[in-house]
C-alpha cells in the first residue's frame, strides 16, 4: 500500500513516526517547505495549495490513501480535497474531544497555528466537544519554526519556547490541559512541559490518526506488495547539506525536489499571490 503524508515542515513527522510503527507502508513524505508556515497563508491559498500536492502524489507516485498530517490544512482543506478526489483521506484535528473527556468542566488551552484558531472549523470541534469547558485558543508560527530548528539541526530551543509561551495569554494557573493542535509542537513538548509544570497535561492525535489509518486500509484491502520499499521524502524547496545527512536518521532511503527548482518559480508564481 502507498500511503502518501503532507505537512508545510517536518511536524508531520510526529504522526508519520506513530503510524509507520503500526501500519507497514510505502510511504511517501511530502514536506511542503516552499510555502512553510501554512498557519499564516489564507484558506485559499491552502486549499488549491494541497488540491496541487495531492494531484502529485496521486499521479506521480501512485499513492492510495493521502495523510494530512497537519492541522492547519485539515482544518481549511479536507473536505474540499474529499470532494475533489476520490481517494480515502485522513486529517489532523485538535484533540478537543479527549481533552474535554480529561478535564471534565475544568479550562483548558489548545496551541496550534493562527489560521487553526481563526478558522470556523475549530470553533465547531469546540462546540461539539467541549461545551462546558472554558477553552483557551492561541495560536503561533513562531514554535513552528523553533521545532523545525529543533529538528533538523539540533538547536537548543527551551529559552526560545518559554520566551513565546510567556509572551501569549496562556495562563499556567488556570489551565487543566493543553492541547498541541499542531503537528509541529509533540516535537517541542519537553520544552512545553517544563514551562507549564508537570500537573498539565499535553494531549496530541497520533495514536487516533494511527489507528484510523489501519482502519482504512484493512477496509478497502489495499494490497501490501510495495511495503518493503524505503520510503521517499518530498520537498518543495531544496534541502541543505545537514538536512539532507538527517533524513537517512530520520527514516527515509530517498529524497525528491518536487518541482525541480528551475519550475518553481515560473509555475507557482500566481500561486505565491493568493497566500
Ligand atoms: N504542522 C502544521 C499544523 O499541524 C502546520 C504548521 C505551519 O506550517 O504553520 O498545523
Amino acid at each position: 500500500m502507498r500511503i502518501g503524508v503532507i505537512d508545510s515542515g517536518v511536524g508531520g513527522l510526529s504522526i508519520l513516526n506513530v503510524v509507520r510503527a503500526q501500519v507497514p507502508a510505502h510511504y511517501f513524505y511530502c514536506m511542503d517547505n516552499q510555502y512553510l508556515p501554512y498557519g499564516t497563508k489564507s484558506e485559499l491559498f491552502i486549499r488549491q495549495r494541497l488540491v496541487q500536492l495531492t494531484q502529485y502524489l496521486v499521479t506521480q507516485h501512485q499513492v492510495e490513501l493521502v495523510l494530512i498530517a497537519c492541522n492547519t490544512a485539515t482544518t481549511q482543506a479536507v473536505d474540499h480535497l474529499r470532494q475533489q478526489f476520490d481517494l480515502p483521506f485522513v486529517g489532523v484535528v485538535p484533540a478537543i474531544k479527549p481533552a474535554a473527556h480529561y478535564c471534565g468542566a475544568r479550562p483548558f488551552a489548545v496551541l496550534a497555528t493562527q489560521a487553526t484558531v481563526n478558522g470556523p472549523y475549530i470553533e465547531q470541534l469546540v462546540a461539539e466537544f467541549a461545551p462546558a469547558n472554558d477553552v483557551e485558543l492561541i495560536g503561533s508560527s513562531e514554535l513552528v519554526l523553533l521545532a523545525e530548528q529543533k529538528v533538523w539541526y539540533r538547536a537548543d530551543v527551551a529559552a526560545q519556547v518559554h520566551r513565546v509561551l510567556a509572551a501569549t495569554s496562556l495562563s499556567v494557573s488556570k489551565t487543566t490541559a493543553v492541547v498541541l493542535g499542531c503537528t509541529h509542537f509533540p516535537f517541542l513538548a519537553d520544552e512545553i512541559r517544563s514551562w507549564l509544570g508537570s500537573e498539565v497535561e499535553l494531549f496530541d492525535t497520533a495514536d487516533a490518526i494511527a489507528r484510523r489509518v489501519m482502519q482504512l486500509k484493512l477496509q478497502f484491502a489495499f494490497n501490501d506488495e510495495q511495503e518493503k520499499s524505503a520510503d521517499v521524502f518530498i520537498s518543495t524547496a531544496e534541502l541543505d547539506a545537514i538536512q539532507q545527512r538527517r533524513l537517512s536518521e530520520l527514516g527515509f532511503g530517498q529524497h525528491l525536489c518536487w518541482p525541480n527548482p528551475a519550475e518553481t518559480e515560473k509555475d507557482y508564481s500566481s500561486l505565491s499571490s493568493l497566500s
